[in-house]
C-alpha cells in the first residue's frame, strides 16, 4: 500500500497567505498541516508517499518535509503545472504508483480519526471474495453544495457521485482520503474534464460505479475538516489545541500566570502576561505584558506586546502591539500589527493582494 498527499493545489480561498506559501504548511497547533497527514499515514504503516507539489509552493513544501526520514517515510515529490484537477494528480502519478493501492490523501484535510482502520479495512476486503475497488470516506454536512456529494441506494451501495451539486442529492459529502486499487488509473484516463476544466476524482469514482467495481464507503466518525478557508482553519486550530497536553520548555516570569492546557516551546518567554490555555507560543517568542486567551497558536519568534489575543493563528515572525483584542485572525508570515496612534485618528494600510481587514472603530 502506498500513499498519494495531494499538496498542489490554488489555494485561492485561503488567499493572501497562498500568495506566498502552500496553505498545507499552515500551522495547526504549531505543526504543518501535511505533517498531520504523513504521520497518519506512518501511522496505518504506509511507508512510500507520493506527495504533488506545485510549481509556486513545491520548493517550500520540500523544504519542510525533506526525504520524510523525519517521518519514518519514504518520499517521492510529484510535480504537477497546474491545478487540473484531483483525479489529474492520480494520473501524473501514474509512475509512483505502479500496480500498488494505495491511500490518497487532500494535503490540507484533517481528520480526528487516524487511517490505519480506514486502511485495514480496504485491505480485508482486498482479500475477500469480493474485494473492492475502491473505499470512499463520507461525513454528513448541513450543506453539502460544496463538496463531492455520494447518493446511496436502499441496499447502502453507492450509485452516484457529484461534485459540488447545486441541488445535492443526499447530505453525505466525500471527506478527503480514498482507498483505490490500480483500476482508478483506467477511469482517470476515460474521464473529461468538468465544466470549471478540473478531471475530478468524483467523476473518476463514478466512472468505476458505472462499470460495475464494487466502491465501498464508511460513514466517518469524529471530526473531519477541509483547511483550505480561514474560519474552518481557526476552527481545526481550536479541536487540535483542545487535545495538546501541556508543558513548558520556556520560561514564565512570577508576574505572569499560565492557566488551563498551555505549550510553551523552548526559548519562548512569558512577561508580565497571562496565558490562559488551551494555546500554544512558539520557539522563541516573546509575550509582553499581553494576554493570550484560549485558542490560540502563536509560532516562533513572534512578539506579542500589550495586547490580547484569543482564537487566532499567528505565524511565524509576526509582531502585534497595542493591539485591545485581536479575535478569529489568521496572521501571515513577518506581519506587523499595531494600534494607530490617537492623532490623527486614522487607520493605516498595507496589505497583500485579496487581504481581508474588519475593522472595529
Ligand atoms: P482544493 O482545496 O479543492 O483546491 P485548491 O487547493 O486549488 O483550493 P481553492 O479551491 O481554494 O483554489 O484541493 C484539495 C487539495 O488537493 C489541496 O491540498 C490542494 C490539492 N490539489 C492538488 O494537489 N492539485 C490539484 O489539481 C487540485 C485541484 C488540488
Amino acid at each position: 500500500m502506498k500513499g498519494l498527499i495531494l499538496s498542489g493545489g490554488a489555494g485561492t480561498r485561503l488567499r493572501p497567505i497562498t500568495h506566498t506559501s502552500a496553505k498545507q504548511l499552515v500551522p495547526i497547533a504549531n505543526k504543518p498541516i501535511l505533517f498531520y497527514g504523513i504521520e497518519d499515514m506512518a501511522a496505518a504503516g504506509i511507508k512510500e508517499i507520493g506527495i504533488i507539489i506545485s510549481p509556486e509552493t513545491g520548493g517550500d513544501i520540500r523544504a519542510a518535509v525533506g526525504d520524510g526520514s523525519q517521518f519514518g517515510v519514504d518520499i517521492t515529490y510529484i510535480p504537477q503545472t497546474d491545478p487540473l484537477g484531483l483525479a489529474h494528480c492520480v494520473l501524473i502519478a501514474e509512475d509512483f504508483l505502479g500496480d500498488d493501492d494505495f491511500v490518497m490523501y487532500l494535503g490540507d484535510n484533517m481528520l480526528e480519526q487516524g487511517l490505519e482502520e480506514f486502511v485495514h479495512r480496504f485491505e480485508a476486503s482486498r482479500k475477500s471474495d469480493n474485494p473492492a475497488t475502491a473505499q470512499i470516506l463520507l461525513a454528513r454536512v448541513e450543506d453539502p453544495r460544496s463538496f463531492g456529494v455520494a447518493d446511496l441506494d436502499d441496499e447502502g451501495h453507492v450509485v452516484h457521485l457529484v461534485e459540488k451539486p447545486e441541488h445535492p442529492p443526499s447530505d453525505l459529502a466525500l471527506v478527503g482520503v480514498y482507498l483505490f486499487d490500480k483500476t482508478i488509473l483506467d477511469a482517470v484516463r476515460a474521464i473529461e474534464p468538468s465544466p470549471r476544466g478540473e478531471l475530478e476524482i468524483t467523476d473518476a469514482i463514478q466512472w468505476l460505479v458505472d462499470q460495475d467495481f464494487l466502491v465501498r464507503h464508511e460513514v466517518l466518525v469524529g471530526w473531519w475538516i477541509d483547511t483550505g478557508k480561514k474560519d474552518p482553519l481557526l476552527e481545526c486550530n481550536r479541536l487540535v489545541l483542545d487535545t495538546l497536553l501541556s508543558h513548558n520548555d520556556g520560561s514564565v516570569d512570577e508576574q505572569s500566570q499560565v492557566e488551563g492546557r498551555v505549550v510553551i516551546e523552548a526559548g519562548a518567554e512569558i512577561i508580565n502576561s497571562t496565558v490562559r490555555g488551551p494555546a500554544i507560543i512558539g520557539k522563541d517568542t516573546r509575550i509582553v505584558d499581553s494576554h493570550i486567551g484560549p485558542f490560540s497558536s502563536v509560532s516562533h519568534d513572534c512578539e506579542i506586546i500589550n495586547t490580547e489575543i484569543d482564537n487566532s493563528v499567528i505565524l511565524a515572525h509576526s509582531r502585534i502591539t497595542d493591539m485591545t483584542r485581536l479575535t478569529e485572525s489568521l496572521v501571515g508570515r513577518h506581519a506587523e500589527v499595531h494600534k494607530a496612534p490617537e492623532r490623527p485618528r486614522a487607520t493605516r494600510l498595507m496589505l497583500g493582494d485579496h487581504s481581508r481587514v474588519e475593522i472595529h472603530d
